[in-house]
């Protein structure tokens, strides 16, 4: 799948040859113009003496340099010093980046502000890999030319002392930017393409560039195993269900990674309103997600074994379809009554995180955009983490806080679980009214037996976002850039 993506290279103190030097101010404060070549400082200089400018948010101002490295500069206000966060960072990087992508820059010189938050290993890693992704678009279905980034590098000058931070966080940052942008090509991958046979030759194609071994299981398969799950979701859908393995590492800690592909959820039977339906091309994010993750790993050679997990289903309404009232038989022998059809997921993923455990991993890790009612309580900011153990938990949640993605941990109490007892089977696969996200999450805690290593992400609002993303719309490729830094300390022991 094409890709495009800003190569980052990073410069020693001299400011290299570009077309724009793109430089921060912060409110109040003068731009830092030293060690910058004569006229270069003067552009600063001028720009910054602007009427007006202050170096408050969303200020920009632009001066043309008389001749050396650099056409101009563009001066961008970075608030007051004191209110800059990660976050805000991140949001400065995709102003400035907008601009860059509007006005048609090819290549530009950045010189990174002084703060706290572009300095050390993590934060070098985040402004790489958000510049990195500064170009991307899905575009594979635009008019050739019609949608146009020119972008295509941009030469970063790190605060001083920082050189070697950033040198060594651009493969990390790169590999992580390159999961990210396979994960949202394919999430953004409409359903009438998208099926489960393309998400099968995706992986395939992803095992093949980097030596992972590959297993799929078609319905054959999946009967004579008794994954009742993913054949129930699968049964109204002309595109058949399957479940695909992909194995990658020789050395270090085996790790399980689990992703939902429901390649579309129209709710079954218990059909879904009309209303922004078409966001239910997302429903195989964790799916993307898991993919992106082993791509950003095999291309970084971490010391894991990892074994992805990845169930596809489409979810229609049908006379094959299954039905509330039906009672199926998952993997490890439970039996569920559905309740309700559009509760789909847990069911796909029944099969796989029990067929995940059966290896012994070190920890299993799970995605899927599961709950409306995760979004109902983290909206689209972050997603929702569940896991009884506490280091596995803390390592998700210290990789999310250094890869700059917001997770939040939450319950898994009895009640839940109890919520989910079965009236003439095992289990049912819907809870009371209230908790969704949490009697989803309980479900899911069924079919991990004894194994207490385990996580949950309920990414159902991160995985798409309603507004611009660094200049694209639609999937982001949460939860990529956690798992992988997790992964990354796992690695060090
Ligand atoms: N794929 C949906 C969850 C979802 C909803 C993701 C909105 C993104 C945005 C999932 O399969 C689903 O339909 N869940 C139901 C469960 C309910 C029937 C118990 C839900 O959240 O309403
Ligand atoms: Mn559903
Ligand atoms: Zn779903």
């Amino acid at each position: 799948m094409r890709q495009k993506l800003v190569q980052v290279e990073i410069v020693p103190g001299q400011v290299p040859r570009a077309e724009v030097l793109v430089v921060g101010c912060f409110d109040g404060e003068e731009p830092s113009a030293a060690g910058l070549p004569g006229d270069v400082a003067r552009a600063l200089e001028r720009a910054a003496a602007r009427p007006g400018f202050e170096g408050r948010e969303k200020q920009l101002v632009e001066a043309t340099v008389e001749s050396g490295p650099v056409a101009a500069v563009a001066l961008h206000g970075l608030g007051k010093r004191g209110d800059l966060d990660a976050r805000k960072l991140a949001t400065w990087l995709d102003r400035c980046l907008e601009t860059l992508r509007t006005n048609g820059v090819e290549h530009a010189a950045w010189l990174l502000p002084d703060c706290p938050e572009t300095r050390g290993a993590a934060a070098a890693e985040r402004v790489c890999r958000r510049l990195t992704l500064g170009a991307y678009r899905y575009d594979r279905y635009r008019e050739e030319g019609s949608y146009p980034v020119r972008l295509q590098r941009v030469s970063v000058l790190p605060p001083d002392g920082e050189e070697e931070a950033y040198r060594g966080a651009l493969d990390h940052a790169a590999a992580v930017a390159h999961g990210v942008a396979f994960t949202r090509d394919l999430a953004n991958s409409p359903g009438n393409v998208a099926d489960p046979e393309w998400m099968e030759d995706r992986a395939r194609e992803l095992a093949e560039e980097h030596g992972m071994a590959v297993e799929v299981f078609h319905r054959r398969e999946l009967e004579e195993k008794g994954m009742g799950g993913i054949l129930a979701v699968g049964q109204g859908s002309s595109r058949e269900p399957r479940l695909v393995r992909l194995e990658w590492g020789s050395e270090g800690p085996v790790v399980a990674l689990v992703g939902k592909g429901v390649t579309f959820d129209t709710g079954g039977i218990s059909i879904k309103p009309s209303a922004r339906l078409d966001e239910m091309k997302y429903d195989k994010s964790g799916a993307c997600t898991v993919l992106g993750i082993a791509r950003a790993v095999a291309r970084l050679g971490l010391p894991i074994r990892l074994r992805v997990y990845v169930p596809l289903a489409e979810n229609m309404p049908d006379g094959a379809a299954y039905r509330p009232g039906d009672i199926i038989r998952c993997y490890n022998g439970k039996t569920v009554e559905i309740m309700n059809t559009d509760a789909e997921g847990r069911l796909i993923l029944a099969d796989a995180l029990a067929l995940a455990v059966e290896e012994g991993p070190e920890a299993v890790v799970e995605f899927s955009t599961l709950t409306g009612a995760c979004v109902v309580a983290l909206g689209h900011y972050g997603a929702g983490l569940y896991s009884p153990d506490d280091e596995l938990a803390g390592g998700l949640l210290a990789g999310a806080e250094a890869g700059g993605e917001r997770l939040w941990r939450l319950p898994l109490w009895p009640e839940f679980a109890e919520e989910m007892q079965g009236t003439h089977a095992d289990l049912k696969n819907t809870g009371s009214r209230w908790g969704g996200a949490n009697t989803a999450a309980a479900f899911l805690a069924t079919f991990l037996g004894e194994h207490r290593r385990w996580a949950h992400l309920d990414i159902a609002g991160p995985a798409q976002i309603p507004k611009e993303n660094n200049g694209s719309k639609g999937a982001t490729g949460y939860g990529v850039a956690l798992t992988v830094n997790w992964l990354k300390g796992l690695a060090q022991g």
